[in-house]
């Protein structure tokens, strides 16, 4: 067997209702005060406020940073990092979705007093060293994992993406209230959920770091969303389809973690950066296209996952056979969700293809992982068909 490591977040508390604990949960950490980071959406529907209210009668001196942004840019992190000093808070809770989530990631990192690096020092692998200040993670969305994973996505340019990876972002505590996510729009869930299938499905076929553990976590992960993300979409407040969603995007996290995303990601990084479009949606426009590029390679491993997702079908046939099935029953899925499913629908020129194929093979870091050696040209027949 080939060597693996495998990390993961310290403590996880998987708990419906356990964000309302948050106070005590910080005074046996033995913390005093904390800074808070979310976005604007969660602070007008007031979803933090069980949390911030345990917090206070626990005594803890809490201060909120409400104004990340979706695919968080430099500026916001700056902003967060500012408070974070001129409080002088001893932690910070992330409360959010990974934008939150990855703010709190890095501000934890930066704030720490001993601290000498800026935040261009510590873009890419295991750059950031020393310490960070102890660090909560509360997912509301199911989601990215970054619960679980460590690695910080920040909007560097007008455009570009980069990430900060290092065993310091995995938390002190992983908090899983699934109340939290009752109120999760159903285009949000459908496109979150499809994010945290793909990285179970990029994770099961990652060409280099592929390991046991990752594999368990990932099929686990697949179970889980593929049977409770339609119920999740429709029945909003069926509970249990909600803590299936959340539970599963932290597994598929653990398992992308140790065994890292591919060719989807990298060619939806450059639809979030010039479109806007949000990252869960990126991933589920490229999804089948890329997979069906995959198939001469990935053909026996998607087979193995097919009767995982879609237990109620009967797979027969080659794996080519199945694995090209288990494709159109993604797409079937895709469109069940009532997600777009054509880059043309996302108002991108045809003629921009070729820049976001240019684009996607920055994405180094993410293409070696590719299970099939994927250039300029397969990238833009991809988008091409995608379109
Ligand atoms: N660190 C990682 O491992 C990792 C992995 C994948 C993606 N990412 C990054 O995460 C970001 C995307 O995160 P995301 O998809 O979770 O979305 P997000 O954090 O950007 O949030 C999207 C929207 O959903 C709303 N929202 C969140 N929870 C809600 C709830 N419970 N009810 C109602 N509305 C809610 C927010 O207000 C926001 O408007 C991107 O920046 C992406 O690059 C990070
Ligand atoms: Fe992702």
């Amino acid at each position: 067997m080939q060597a693996f490591t495998f990390s993961t977040s310290q403590r996880i508390i998987c708990e419906a209702g356990v964000a309302t604990r948050l106070g005590d949960l910080c005074k046996q950490e033995g913390l005093m005060s904390v800074l808070l980071i979310t976005d604007p959406g969660i602070q007008t529907l007031g979803l933090h406020q069980g949390a911030l209210e345990s917090l206070e009668q626990a005594e803890i001196r809490v201060h909120t940073y409400g104004k990340v942004q979706a695919d968080p840019p430099e500026s916001v992190i700056m902003d967060a990092l500012e408070l974070a000093k001129s409080a002088q808070i001893e932690a910070v809770i992330g409360f959010g979705g990974g934008s939150s989530m990855d703010v709190a990631k890095i501000v934890a990192l930066l704030a720490h007093p001993e601290n000498k690096q800026s935040l261009a020092d510590i873009y890419g692998l295991n750059k950031a060293q020393g310490k960070r200040l102890p660090l909560i993670q509360v997912p509301t969305t199911a989601g990215t994992g970054s619960e679980v994973t460590q690695v910080a996505i920040v909007t560097t340019g007008e455009t570009t993406k980069m990430g900060a990876v290092t065993p310091l972002f995995l938390p002190d505590i992983a908090i899983l209230d699934c109340e939290l996510t009752l109120g999760l729009p159903a285009p949000v869930t459908a496109a979150t959920g499809i994010d945290a299938m793909v990285h179970a499905i990029e994770a099961y076929t990652s060409k280099i770091k592929k390991n046991p553990i990752s594999d368990l976590m990932a099929k686990e992960a697949l179970r889980l969303l593929a049977s409770n993300i339609k119920t999740a979409v429709h029945q909003p407040h069926e509970q249990s389809a909600r803590e299936a969603m959340l539970l599963g995007s932290m597994f598929a996290g653990q398992a992308f973690a140790n065994s890292p995303v591919a060719a989807v990601h990298a060619l939806a990084y450059p639809l979030g950066g010039h479109f806007h479009i949000p990252h869960g949606l990126s991933n589920s426009l490229v999804l089948p296209h890329v997979m069906r590029f995959n198939l001469e390679s990935s053909a026996t491993l998607y087979a193995e996952l097919a009767p995982i997702m879609f237990p109620q079908e009967d797979f027969k046939g080659s794996d080519m056979e199945i694995s090209t099935r288990l494709i159109g029953l993604i797409e079937a899925l895709i469109t069940a969700l009532k997600l777009p499913t054509k880059l043309r629908d996302m108002k991108i020129p045809e003629s921009f293809l070729p820049s976001l194929a240019k684009d996607a093979m920055l994405q180094t870091r993410l293409l070696m992982n590719n299970p099939k050696d994927l250039n300029i040209d397969d990238a833009l027949a991809i988008y091409q068909a995608a379109y």
